[in-house]
């Protein structure tokens, strides 16, 4: 008897830092296949709020209840990380009309580069449908109330990381 292959889905991304919008999407997803990684991609270039480490620790404690979801950091191009770890799919999400024309030139050039692995795109609950982590940051930054748009961790990092000492951006 042979055994199926565990369908192992990469759900990558910059995550600086995790919004309620990413771990909707993650919910969703991983309830489709057996492994969802959520890929922190390491990009130098970018001039993040948190480093790689501590997006991904920000990242674990929010998909710690989740026996099936993990988190992991990437270099280089989506694909080869992908294969690296055995993933059939890329998944990502699409909030609105404006997320699509970016994310099919994405899925486009990751079939051009490994035709065999499938991009799935999942549409999270409305209520995130504006969530971004640059307009978390943004907000946040200027003290805005982000409380019910980031888990309560990562609200407590944001007013760490700018410096309002947790007051304003806690929210209602
Ligand atoms: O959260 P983001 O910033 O929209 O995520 C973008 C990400 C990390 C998915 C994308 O930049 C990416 O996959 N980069 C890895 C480099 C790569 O594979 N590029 C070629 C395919 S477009």
């Amino acid at each position: 008897m042979t055994t199926a292959a565990p369908r192992i889905a990469v759900y990558p991304g910059t995550f600086d830092p995790v919004t309620n919008g990413h771990l909707d999407l993650a919910e969703r997803g991983r309830r489709h296949f057996d492994r969802l990684v959520l890929a922190i991609l390491r990009n130098e270039g970018k001039q993040p709020m948190f480093s790689v480490d501590e997006r991904a620790a920000l990242l674990r404690e929010a998909v710690a209840p989740w026996d099936n979801v993990g988190v992991d950091v990437f270099d280089g191009l989506l694909v080869n990380y992908a294969q690296r770890v055995g993933a059939q799919v890329i998944l990502r999400g699409i909030r609105a009309i404006t997320d699509l024309e970016y994310e099919m030139q994405m899925a486009m050039m990751n079939r051009k580069l490994a035709p065999r692995i499938e991009t799935v795109f999942l549409v999270p609950s409305e209520a995130y449908s504006y969530v971004s982590s640059r307009l978390v940051r943004e907000a946040a930054r200027l003290g805005g109330s982000v409380g019910e748009l980031v888990p309560a961790h990562v609200v407590r990092a944001l007013a760490e990381r700018c410096g309002t000492g947790g007051s304003a951006i806690l929210g209602p």
